[in-house]
């Protein structure tokens, strides 16, 4: 660069310019080289790029970006590693933050397992949560066979190699089940991790912002022969695949895990109920800074590996445990803008932009502000929240940090609020596309009303479909997205073209393999990573649809329910006129509700709810309603929501297009097809005496069956403790064959 300044005369604005622009240039260099093998620019230019942006964080420690290239290890290695699907899903942990979300779990344990007072307390690990990276470690036979990262949860990244230098990790063990997958974290102390920035920074290599990412870097290596040069430990507290059992309980695995030669934490203790726990959390957290380690909280399981087992999981999380965080990290800064980003649903989120600020060991530089209330100093329900502080541009704020979650601004000081600061107007229309942008009644949100045309929508739309959970695209991240939404000759503007993307290439004069950042191999592999995900489960693709309200769990409990897409669409269809009748009726309940209020009569919402839908309604939608309100999980919002998505014509043109590139797989019955129930829709009513609702309706479906709130004519088997009113007369009227839950249990061979 002819016109460089010298780092000594820049200005902060000028410096903190470069440093953005230098992030975005050094990126794209690193994907090209690492990425795409295909260099962009010379190492002798890439190693110039880099050592500027040195010269400027020095001189601007400040201005440190979160993506600074400084803190980049090497490549982005995902792709470089083999993909390794764990036999048994990597789990995270659901968070508490206060000990009244303790004890909230507490409660929600004991409900779920039908434990009483009387019962007595229910015994815990409580162990402390070390801040590093999972990792699955496969032993056959007593040698190691595989070590795998947590991914995705179910496909992790291959780093046997690696894994293999890291003294805490035996290569063989002896006494050990057949099949063992050990599980825990890879960190490294602050010892080691001081030493290593030390060594790099004499050398002129990178230094890592903490002990977590040197340790992330560290073991994704490509060459084990760096791993080996950095001083990694493990700590085992979980495991994945088992030939036979360890234990009866969580700590006699972790004493097994410590015979078999692993580290254990030596603060891990069992507590019996909650006040224990509460009193072991206060210790740990006493002893955080002297550890030696990072740790970021405590981590309470179920000691009891059989009511572990009964428990179970979520779609992500098990419900047998906890993370109890220590409190998050604060910082004061100046919020120089408020900036308002246009997501998936159209949702107005404010965002902080504010002058770089380190929160524990992290620079933070944007911070969300929640929406327009949270801005003014009110919480949902209009109550002062700040004291009533509103926020404002120029605002000295206090920030803070809670785990991996985005950045918050709890607080601001009044006295150093500028004389010229005035009340953010939050907008009205959609600062992308120009809609007006509305707020329904009882929604905190403020949407814009532009739909596929609002160009900020459509792109959050589709980083949404390619995202982890949905299709999951190699080589098709949100970067990619920006860019081929952009593209003017091969744009990728709705799912569908993602799947024409290779038909169109073909025809373009512009080929993608001509391009930035691509090559003939790279174009290949991304048209291929694209071909196989024609083929995706019908959970996925719901989801993918990005369609408010149907999250994950909606998604999976709506697959599981229809099987097949063709099913799926079908009762969304015929549902179609219901949805408007339900709302046009519900508008009318509200209102008849108020009017009963003042003439202090009582609502007459039956019969209004008859005049407004029942009678209006064709039998078809309102029973292909039913059937979507029925399945568990499965309210009046979500289906709302889905039915009236499915009616809105340009949407259903973009969903019908983008079906007619897909061969969507149909939900198999998950577990065992030898299962009694697998493929049968149960109902459960009445009193269950030997568990709980929550706790037949997870066992139910785990064996493969679908669990439905209401009695239809699809009901195959109804389940009806003491006190069954009304659906269980229902199922005598429509002929479902009726259990009691001595009946099921033995029927399920849980007897
Ligand atoms: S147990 C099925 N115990 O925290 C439960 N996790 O936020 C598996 N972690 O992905 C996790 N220390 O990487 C467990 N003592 C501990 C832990 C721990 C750190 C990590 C782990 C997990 C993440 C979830």
């Amino acid at each position: 660069m002819a016109t460089e300044k010298a780092v000594a005369e820049l200005s902060e604005t000028e410096a903190a310019q470069e440093l953005a622009m230098l992030a975005d240039k050094l990126a794209r260099a690193n994907a090209a080289y690492h990425t795409e093998d295909a260099p962009e620019i010379s190492d002798a230019d890439y190693d110039s790029l880099k050592r500027r942006n040195a010269e400027i964080e020095d001189r601007f420690p400040d201005l440190k970006r979160e993506d600074s290239p400084s803190e980049q290890v090497g490549a982005p290695v995902s792709e470089s590693f083999a993909k390794v699907e764990h036999s048994v899903r990597m789990m995270s942990l659901a968070n508490a933050f206060a000990d009244e979300d303790v004890r909230d779990f507490n409660d929600t344990v004991r409900r779920y397992l039908g434990l009483r007072d009387s019962d007595g307390g229910l015994a815990y690990t409580a162990e402390p949560k070390i801040d590093g990276l999972s990792l699955s470690i496969r032993y056959e036979n007593g040698k190691m066979v595989s070590a795998a990262t947590r991914g995705d949860g179910a496909v992790g990244e291959n780093v046997t190699a690696n894994a293999r230098t890291i003294d805490d990790i035996p290569e063989t063990i002896e006494g050990a089940p057949e099949v063992l997958e050990v599980r825990g974290e890879v960190y490294m102390s602050h010892a080691d991790f001081e030493a290593l920035n030390a060594r790099h920074a004499e050398t002129g290599g990178k230094t890592f912002a903490n002990p977590r990412n040197a340790a992330a870097g560290s073991l994704r290596q490509i060459d084990p022969k760096i791993t080996a040069a950095r001083p990694l430990k493990f700590f085992a507290y979980a495991w994945g695949e088992l030939s036979e059992p360890l234990a009866d309980t969580q700590m006699g695995a972790i004493e097994r895990f410590a015979k078999l030669g692993f580290q254990t934490n030596p603060l891990t203790r069992v507590c019996d109920g909650i006040d224990e726990m509460l009193a072991h959390y206060r210790d740990i957290e006493e002893q955080r800074a002297t550890l030696g380690y990072d740790i970021d909280g405590v981590v309470y399981k179920v000691d009891d590996l059989d009511l572990q087992r009964r428990l179970g999981f979520r779609s992500t999380t098990p419900r047998w445990a906890i993370a109890h965080k220590f409190p998050a990290e604060l910082a004061w800064t100046r919020l120089e803008k408020i900036e308002i980003q246009v997501g998936r649903t159209g949702a107005l989120s404010p965002v902080a932009r504010l002058t770089p600020v380190t929160v524990g060991g992290v620079v933070v530089s944007n911070a969300t502000l929640h929406n327009e209330d949270y801005i003014a100093g009110r919480d949902a329900k209009g109550e002062p929240i700040r004291d009533g502080k509103d926020i404002r541009e120029g605002d000295w704020v206090q920030v803070y940090r809670a785990g991996d979650v985005i950045p918050k601004v709890a607080d601001v000081d009044l006295s150093k609020r500028p004389e010229d600061a005035t009340r953010y107007a939050f907008p009205h229309v959609c600062p992308e596309c120009g809609s007006e942008a509305v707020r329904e009644e009882g929604d905190a949100v403020r949407r814009c009303t532009g739909g596929l045309i609002c160009p900020a929508q459509a792109v959050e739309k589709l980083k949404h479909f390619v995202s982890r959970a949905a299709f999951d695209i190699d080589g098709l991240g949100a970067k990619q997205i920006e860019m081929f939404y952009a593209d003017e000759t091969l744009p990728i503007r709705e799912p569908a073209d993602i799947f024409t993307l290779e038909k169109r290439d073909a025809q373009n004069l512009a080929r993608l393999k001509n391009r930035d950042g691509y090559g003939e191999t790279s174009a290949k592999k991304l048209f291929k990573a694209i071909d196989e995900k024609r083929k995706t489960p019908l959970n996925r693709v719901i989801f993918a649809l990005g369609i408010r309200h149907v999250g994950e769990v909606a998604a999976a409990d709506l697959a599981r329910h229809f099987n097949s897409w063709d099913a799926f669409t079908k009762a969304v269809d015929t549902a179609g006129p219901a949805a408007k009748l339900y709302i046009a009726a519900e508008e009318k309940v509200q209102q008849e509700r108020q009017a009963a209020a003042s003439e202090g009569r009582r609502a007459q919402v039956a019969q209004i709810r008859f005049a407004y839908w029942e009678a209006r309604l064709a039998e078809e939608a309102k029973a292909a309603w039913d059937d979507i309100v029925g399945i568990d999980g499965i309210g009046a919002t979500v289906a709302v929501s889905l039915v009236t998505t499915f009616q809105q014509e340009a949407e259903r043109a973009s969903i019908d297009r983008l079906a007619a590139e897909l061969d969507v797989q149909d939900v198999a019955a998950p577990a065992t097809s030898d299962s009694p129930v697998a493929g049968k829709t149960v109902v459960f009513t009445g009193t269950l005496e030997k568990m709980t609702r929550a706790e037949a309706k997870a066992r139910a479906e785990a064996l493969g069956a679908k669990v439905s709130g209401s009695v239809s004519a699809k009901t195959d088997l109804l389940v009806a403790g003491p006190g069954a009113g009304s659906k269980a007369t229902k199922a005598a009227d429509l002929g479902v064959e009726t259990i009691d839950e001595d009946g099921w249990l033995a029927l399920i061979g849980d007897a």
